[in-house]
């Protein structure tokens, strides 16, 4: 079991992911719509991020670009890709919009500059993404 857990630490930090707090993380290079993105972090066997805190926040900004996230919205309602409902929040100005009122149902971290920088956009553009797998040793 720690085994695992140790193959799996050397394995992602040896394929170009990044670790920060307890989880790894992989930024696309190319781009893709908010589900494809998704589709890619499962093949991986991870996710799209789930941002849970303020340094998390932070982290995704230094790769300064506009990148998928694990939020969508149904209803009316935000929800992350594990199936919890949004609490802390780092939407950019005026946003949500849903913009000329599109249905902007997929997040973005990244899009406005500064510490609030999400913004809904269309699931079906294309943009970066930054999955996570989380690592508890
Ligand atoms: C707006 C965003 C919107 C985007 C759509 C931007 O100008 O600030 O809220 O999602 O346009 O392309
Ligand atoms: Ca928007």
């Amino acid at each position: 079991m720690l085994r695992k857990k140790l193959d799996d630490f050397i394995y992602y930090s040896q394929h170009e992911w990044v670790y920060f707090s307890g989880s790894f993380y992989y930024i696309s290079s190319i781009m893709k719509t908010w589900q494809q993105s998704r589709e890619d972090c499962q093949q991986k066997k991870a996710d799209l991020i789930i941002i849970n805190s303020k340094e998390e926040q932070d982290f995704c900004k230094k790769f300064q670009k506009a990148m998928w996230i694990g939020l969508t919205e149904t209803e009316g309602v935000w929800k992350w890709v594990d199936g919890t409902g949004l609490i802390t929040s780092f939407w950019g100005p005026n946003e949500p919009n849903n913009y000329k009122g599109r249905n902007e149902d997929c997040a973005v971290t990244g899009y406005h500059s500064g510490e609030t920088s999400w913004n809904d956009g269309l699931c079906e553009t294309q943009n970066f993404w930054i999955c996570e797998k989380t690592m508890s040793l």
